[in-house]
C-alpha cells in the first residue's frame, strides 16, 4: 500500500508531466489525422450542367426529383406559381433545393399547401419560398439551393451549380 503514496513533486520528477501531456495530446488529433485523406477545399472542378425539366411540362407545385451534382445527392425542383427570389423560368418562379435536412442529413418532404420542406426526423422545416431558409427545427442552416439556369429556346430549365454546403460533405463537387 505504501508504495501507492507517490508526492506530488516525486512524480512530476518521474517525468509525470511529459506523460500527462502525452496523454492530451493524444486525444487531441493532429493536423494530418483529421484532415479528410482527400483534400476537397482546393477543388477546381466546376458544378456540371444538368437538365432538370422542361417548362411547358412543370405544374404548379408538383415536386420534380432530380440528382445534382452527382447521383448521391437527391434534389427537388419545384414550379411555385409565383415570383420568388432566385426564381427562374418564363414566371419566375422555379426554383430547387437539395432535399438531404441540413440537421442529420434526413430526406426533407415538399408540403404543396404550405410551400415548406419539412424534416419528418426532427422536424425542421424550410420555406421553399424564401430561399430554403430555416424556419424552424434542430437545423441551423437553410437547405442548399440548387442554382438553375433558363433556356428560353428550349424552354429547358438546368441545374449549373449549388449554394450552401450539401448534408455531410466538406465541399459539393468532389
Ligand atoms: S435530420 Fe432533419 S431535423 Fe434532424
Amino acid at each position: 500500500m505504501s508504495e501507492l503514496k507517490i508526492r506530488r513533486r516525486t512524480f512530476l520528477k518521474l517525468g509525470g508531466g511529459s506523460i500527462a501531456a502525452t496523454a492530451a495530446s493524444a486525444l487531441v488529433p493532429t493536423v494530418a489525422s483529421a484532415a479528410n485523406p482527400v483534400d476537397t477545399s482546393k477543388t477546381k472542378l466546376p458544378y456540371p450542367k444538368k437538365a432538370v425539366g422542361q417548362v411547358g411540362r412543370m405544374t404548379v407545385n408538383a415536386p420534380v426529383t432530380f440528382t445534382y451534382p452527382d447521383a448521391a445527392s437527391p434534389c427537388t425542383a419545384l414550379k411555385l406559381g409565383s415570383r420568388v427570389p432566385g426564381g427562374v423560368g418564363p414566371d419566375g418562379d422555379i426554383v430547387a433545393y437539395s432535399t438531404m435536412c441540413t440537421h442529420m442529413g434526413c430526406p426533407v418532404v415538399y408540403e404543396p399547401t404550405t410551400k415548406v420542406f419539412k424534416c419528418p426526423c426532427h422536424f425542421s422545416m424550410f420555406d421553399a419560398e424564401k430561399a430554403g431558409q430555416m424556419i424552424v427545427g434542430q437545423a441551423t442552416e437553410n437547405l442548399p439551393r440548387v442554382r438553375l439556369q433558363y433556356d428560353e429556346k428550349s424552354g429547358t430549365v438546368s441545374a449549373v451549380g449549388v449554394e450552401g454546403l450539401i448534408y455531410g460533405r466538406q465541399a459539393n463537387v468532389l
